[in-house]
């Protein structure tokens, strides 16, 4: 029988999230999605066979076993407090900034409660998700949306949350090196395609080497006197990673206040 999983909020993640898991095949969960973006319900109950709409957030609630809370945060309160959970039921809090006392209040007596941040690719099932605290049931859901990584702490937990904030900045990065190519008469869509493609070969170099640190492998491509090495220690001398790690700090900052 197929686990009855219940989507509050039918936005971005929702949709990575359905999607992934309905490419996974096997149809270990019948998927409830809540009526609001009705466009984007529509789309993926059309589009699986798995998936259906609810008639209110209610009844996502009292129509599935695991429950998956996926609104923003400045409604999430005024959401989560008009209904009523049962004792036993699943919660996977999605929303930042939430604490696990805080979402635990807003779902009582719904018992098991689970903070997740999924990332966009768990469309692609390439998602690295962090989770706290353990629950079988919810790392089941991510290990097939990707990796799960339960971790023991809630402080733990911020920490990954803040790693998340490297994303935009992981594609301005790319952007100067294609925009730079652009400017040295390379087409744009030919500077694109280039970095993508170098970018995802350092990528699949890191997950196929675990044993080797960030460090190593920047070491393993800085040929003594070679051109990645003058970049690397130009970036080094003008503190662009301190810089960097200081910006992580601040994130944390903001993270941990706002889950306390
Ligand atoms: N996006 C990510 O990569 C990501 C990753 C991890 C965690 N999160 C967290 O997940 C949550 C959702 O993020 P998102 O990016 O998916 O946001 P989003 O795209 O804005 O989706 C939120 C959805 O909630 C719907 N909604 C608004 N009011 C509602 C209500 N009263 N009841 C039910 N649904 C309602 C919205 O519908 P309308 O469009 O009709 O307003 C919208 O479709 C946030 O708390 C965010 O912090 C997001």
């Amino acid at each position: 029988m197929p686990l009855k999983l219940g989507f509050l909020g039918t936005g971005a993640i929702t949709s990575a999230m359905v999607k992934g898991l309905c490419s996974a095949g096997g149809e270990r969960y019948a998927i409830r999605l809540s009526p609001r973006n009705a466009e984007t319900a529509a789309d993926l109950a059309g589009r699986y066979r798995e998936v259906s709409v609810a008639t209110s957030n209610q009844a996502v609630v009292d129509e599935s076993e695991m429950v998956v809370i996926a609104v923003r945060p400045q409604i999430a309160e005024h959401v989560l407090s008009e209904l009523r959970f049962r004792e036993g039921q699943n919660a996977i809090s999605l929303v930042s900034g939430y604490s696990l006392r805080r979402v635990s209040g807003l779902v009582a007596p719904a018992g098991r409660v689970t903070r997740a941040v999924p990332l966009p690719s768990a469309a692609q099932r390439r998602s690295p998700t962090a989770m706290y605290p353990r629950d079988e049931a919810a790392v089941e859901l991510f290990a097939l949306l990707g990796t799960a990584f339960a971790v023991d702490t809630e402080s733990e937990f911020d920490a990954l949350c803040t790693a998340t904030a490297t994303m935009a900045a992981y594609f301005a990065y790319a952007d100067a090196a294609a925009s730079w190519l652009a400017r040295n008469g390379i087409p744009q869509t030919k500077a694109r395609e280039y970095v993508a493609g170098m970018y995802a070969g350092l990528a699949g170099a890191a997950v196929e080497a675990p044993e080797l640190s960030f460090h190593e492998l920047a070491a393993d491509h800085a040929t003594r006197g070679g051109i990645n090495e003058q970049v690397l220690n130009y970036l080094v001398e003008h503190g662009v990673f301190q810089t960097f790690s200081e910006v992580l700090d601040a994130v944390m900052r903001r993270v941990s206040a706002a889950s306390r």
